[in-house]
């Protein structure tokens, strides 16, 4: 019972098993935390699926015992790259969030609503949000290589489910920046958004109002025409602008 409970664990957590029946022992040596008696065909379906989820090779996990030949012969017994390390906490990590937590919230979950490596990892190695990539660059140097950090990963993921590229994201991470009094920074982080965004009422709006806390409400009042001349019915920047010159704001 508890080995079919267990089983039952591992394979809501991978790839979908084979039909179920007599499975042998396929003579692997190291397996910690997928089932013994896993099949062959499970488990190569499994390691296809880290492959896949995480953007990475077999040999960023598994040594290669002919390093510098073809074809690459691999002895995925050994535990010494670190990858494979980390990798089998975080199946234990992911089984424990499907068969211990989730199952706590009294909801049921499917083989494909459950947490999966692809929950978390979306093809990267490492799962970051957007907002710790940008702002980690903006961090360690400066604002500039903050966009050209959003620029590459851009470049490279776009359309891809790893980053959040939507019109909110830079001035949710300029909104965190002017609150730190960094509004240099924050600017440009919004002028970034307005390449990809000209449309934007919430950018535009952000630029202006950054632009009225030092004092310079002509140009607060400039930013704002030239947004409402790219999208003229936006309502957070009509408010804005009757603010600024002083009428009373439409209901
Ligand atoms: C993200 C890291 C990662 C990747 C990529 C990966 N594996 Fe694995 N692999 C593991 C871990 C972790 C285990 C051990 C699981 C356990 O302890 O239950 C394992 C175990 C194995 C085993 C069983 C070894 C034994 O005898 O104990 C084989 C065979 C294997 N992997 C083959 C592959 C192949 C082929 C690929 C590429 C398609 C691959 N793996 C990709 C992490 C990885
Ligand atoms: C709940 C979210 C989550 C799930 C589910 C998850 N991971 Fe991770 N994983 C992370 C985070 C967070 C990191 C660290 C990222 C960083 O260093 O910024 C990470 C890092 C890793 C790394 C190290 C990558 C590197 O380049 O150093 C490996 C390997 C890994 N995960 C494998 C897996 C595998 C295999 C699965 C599925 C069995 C899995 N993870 C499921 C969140 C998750």
């Amino acid at each position: 019972m508890l080995a079919f409970v267990r089983r039952s664990l591992v394979t809501l957590c991978i790839a979908t098993p084979a039909l179920a029946g007599a499975q042998q022992p396929e003579g692997f040596k190291n397996l910690q935390v997928l089932p013994k008696d896993i099949s062959r065909a499970d488990l190569l379906a499994t390691m296809r699926r880290f492959t896949a989820s995480l953007g990475v090779r077999c040999s960023d996990c598994h040594v290669v015992k002919n390093p510098g030949q073809m074809p690459e012969q691999l002895d995925p017994s050994l535990d010494d790259k670190e990858m494979k390390k980390v990798a089998r906490m975080m199946l234990q990590m992911t089984m424990d969030i499907n068969g211990k937590y989730l199952v706590q919230t009294g909801r049921t979950f499917t083989p494909r609503t459950r947490v999966t490596c692809e929950t978390c990892h979306r093809g990267a190695s490492k799962p970051r949000t957007l907002a710790a990539e940008v702002m980690g660059a903006l961090e360690a140097k400066d604002a500039d290589s903050a966009v050209t950090r959003y620029r590459e990963l851009r470049e490279k993921s776009y359309g891809r489910a790893m980053y959040d590229f939507g019109e909110a994201s830079l001035p949710m991470m300029a909104d965190e920046l002017t609150r730190a009094r960094r509004g240099d920074d924050a600017m440009k982080l919004l002028q970034l958004n307005l390449e990809f965004y000209p449309k934007s009422g919430m950018t535009y709006s952000a630029i202006a109002m950054g632009q009225a806390q030092r004092g310079d409400t002509a140009a607060a009042v400039a930013t704002i025409e030239k947004g409402l001349a790219a999208s003229p019915d936006n309502p957070q920047l009509k408010q804005l602008l009757a603010r600024l010159k002083g009428e009373r704001p439409q209901p």
